[in-house]
């Protein structure tokens, strides 16, 4: 049983080329258009926040966070998350959710941001982002803009562009 062994690390640069991988088999051409990936273009992810599941070397999930300002509020972006194919449905998914989530809380980050369906994000604390305080760089669904508050009332008050941390103000 040892082939199914899964263990769960922080990121590393040796990770790269394989978490392209999964993203470009689970999202396609089509990821590179999307809101979020537009975000995060503008700069680098949080690797020590970011985690992979392994089976031995082999990278079989991922998920990241990276760093963003909502006007002038710092928060994080959740994604991509993804877990190759033939791995799903094998709690890997909610694994690396509990793991960054945990990490983020424990770095001191108050909000998390993400796109996404919320049938899946729900259970981990995210809830759909009401009213149109939040703005993206590209349209996106109102009911997969979600977020979760590491903080009571976290969101109070937040509104403006969401863009990456590292363009500042
Ligand atoms: C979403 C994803 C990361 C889940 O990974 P996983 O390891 O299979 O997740 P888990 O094992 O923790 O949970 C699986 C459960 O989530 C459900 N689920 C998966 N995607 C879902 C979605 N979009 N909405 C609601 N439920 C979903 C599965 O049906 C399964 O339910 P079950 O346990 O009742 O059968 C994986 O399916 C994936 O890589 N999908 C393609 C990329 C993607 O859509 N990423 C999310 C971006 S919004």
């Amino acid at each position: 049983m040892l082939n199914h062994v899964v263990t769960y690390a922080p990121e590393e640069p040796v990770h790269d080329a394989a978490i392209e991988d999964i993203n470009k088999e689970a999202f396609g051409p089509g990821r590179f258009t999307r809101a979020a990936y537009r975000i995060r273009e503008g700069g680098p992810h949080e690797r020590g926040l970011s985690f992979v599941a392994l089976n031995g070397d082999h990278v079989v999930g991922s998920v990241r966070l990276t760093p963003i300002l909502i006007g002038a509020t710092q928060a994080m972006l959740l994604g991509p998350l993804a877990v190759r194919p033939a791995w799903k449905k094998q709690g890997i998914g909610a694994a690396l959710m509990r793991a960054s989530m945990e990490a983020a809380r424990l770095a001191g980050h108050r909000l998390v941001l993400l796109v996404g369906d919320e049938p899946y994000y729900a259970p981990f604390g995210f809830r759909i982002i009401p009213g149109h305080q939040i703005e993206m760089p590209a349209p996106v669904d109102p009911t997969r803009l979600l977020g979760c508050e590491l903080e009571p009332r976290a969101l109070q008050g937040v509104e403006g562009k969401v863009r990456h941390a590292a363009t500042g103000g």
